[in-house]
């Protein structure tokens, strides 16, 4: 089970920077024509949302009670959080960084179910999942952030 949400974690990266993609890129051309707020554009936000709480829980699992949980190891004698490079990224920055990139994702979705005009909708959904798509690309252990972090592109690839 453990390496199953492991690949599962890995791969739901792309569906959420898929996603977001495309919801900044129809927000953007929403606000600059002044288009409507459709359906679809609804719908793509609550698949990203979606997408993200899945990637969010199973991140929660593994930060608690997976193989490098803060339950299920300590850290080797004589490290201090901080100063250890691996666990400072995987206790810290990534789920402190993708904590708040699933909350500027839930914003963004969230405007859509507000009582304002369609083009200030397309415009604050726009800035929010823009600025959780620069949290998420500086904070996913993408395979060039080196041996100690770096993790495969792909679930099992290495
Ligand atoms: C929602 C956005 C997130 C994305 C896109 C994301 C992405 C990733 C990726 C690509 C990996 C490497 C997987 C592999 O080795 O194959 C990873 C590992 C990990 N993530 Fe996330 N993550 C997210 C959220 C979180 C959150 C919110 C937490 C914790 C609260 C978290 C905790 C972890 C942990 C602990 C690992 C290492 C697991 C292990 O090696 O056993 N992630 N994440």
């Amino acid at each position: 089970m453990e390496t199953g949400l492991l690949h599962l974690h890995n791969i739901m990266r792309w569906v959420i920077l898929l996603l977001l993609v495309i919801a900044i890129v129809k927000s953007f051309a929403g606000m600059s024509a002044s288009k409507p707020f459709t359906n679809g554009d609804k719908r793509i936000g609550l698949f990203l949302m979606i997408s993200a709480h899945i990637t969010l829980l199973v991140g929660l699992y593994q930060w608690l009670a997976g193989r490098y949980g803060i339950l299920t190891t300590s850290l080797p004698p004589g490290t201090s959080l901080m100063k250890d490079a691996f666990y400072r990224f995987y206790w810290v920055e990534h789920p402190l960084g993708m904590i708040i990139a699933v909350a500027l994702i839930t914003l963004g979705r969230g405007q859509s179910k507000k009582n304002i005009l369609d083009v200030v909708k397309h415009k604050r959904s726009f800035w929010f999942y823009l600025i959780a798509l620069i949290v998420i690309l500086g904070t996913v252990p993408w395979p060039f952030r080196g041996d100690v972090i770096g993790r495969p592109w792909f679930p099992g690839v290495h």
